[in-house]
């Protein structure tokens, strides 16, 4: 599977950025990550699974230092471009399933947006998170689920739903009871949880009959967890 999924995004990384805005997925959680993290001017902050930098980019302008990690040196190229005239952000490739290349207890927030639905067993990205923040240290994912029927539609011609057309799998659905037990597990309190609702604003990501079916339906939920 993780070799599946370097692929695709390797495929994927020139177009990922402009695609962003039109596809629901991604376009659905841009407007809730940066408040529900609520940046500080003070902050370290660690993106897991970050890409292109969708999300990096503009927290950076907003904290002390904030590092990327993810495997895809595609998707990584494009996000160190893209951040080249700014002196606080690092980009690592790194395995976000196996031990993160970082000292306990060393960031403020951590965020994993649009990533976990790529990974198999999520307890040791848990362990991992819980080690590297600081006490008291938050940390803010989403997951794909949700009530919205959604299939993907003619629209959709990324490299991922190329590939699940043909009936291959990358996209891994798991009930919300899951996350519930990896929380209590590792020991993470929740402190918020917030389904990502499809509005107006998402209509130019759908047919005009999905956002019908779909309207008010939620697609994800976002998790805002602390230490
Ligand atoms: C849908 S993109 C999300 C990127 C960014 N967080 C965003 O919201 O735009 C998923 C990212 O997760 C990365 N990824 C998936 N599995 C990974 C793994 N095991 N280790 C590191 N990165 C991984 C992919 O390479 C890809 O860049």
């Amino acid at each position: 599977m993780k070799k599946n999924i370097k692929m695709l995004y390797r495929e994927w990384a020139k177009d990922y950025d402009s695609d962003s805005k039109r596809y629901l997925a991604t376009a659905i959680n841009e407007r809730a990550v940066v408040p529900l993290l609520a940046p500080k001017k003070s902050d370290t902050i660690l993106d897991i699974g970050c890409g292109t930098g969708r999300f990096t980019i503009p927290l950076a302008k907003r904290c002390r230092k904030i590092v990327g990690v993810d495997f895809s040196d595609e998707m990584l190229d494009v996000a160190r471009r893209r951040s080249a005239c700014l002196r606080n952000t690092e980009f690592i490739n790194a395995d976000i399933t196996k031990k993160l290349p970082f000292r306990a207890n060393t960031f403020d927030k951590v965020l994993c947006i649009l990533v976990v639905d790529h990974v198999m067993d999520l307890s040791p990205l848990f362990r991992e998170v819980r080690r590297v923040l600081k006490p008291g240290g938050k940390f803010l994912y989403d997951d794909v689920m949700g009530n919205a029927i959604l299939p993907f539609d003619g629209r959709h011609k990324h490299p991922i739903a190329k590939f699940m057309k043909k009936g291959k799998n990358v996209i891994i659905m798991r009930p919300v009871q899951e996350h519930i037990e990896l929380m209590a597990k590792h020991n993470f309190k929740i402190e918020k949880m917030i389904p990502l609702k499809i509005t107006a604003r998402e209509r130019h990501c759908m047919t005009k009959k999905s956002f019908r079916t779909n309207k008010g339906k939620y697609h994800g939920l976002m998790f805002l967890l602390k230490k």
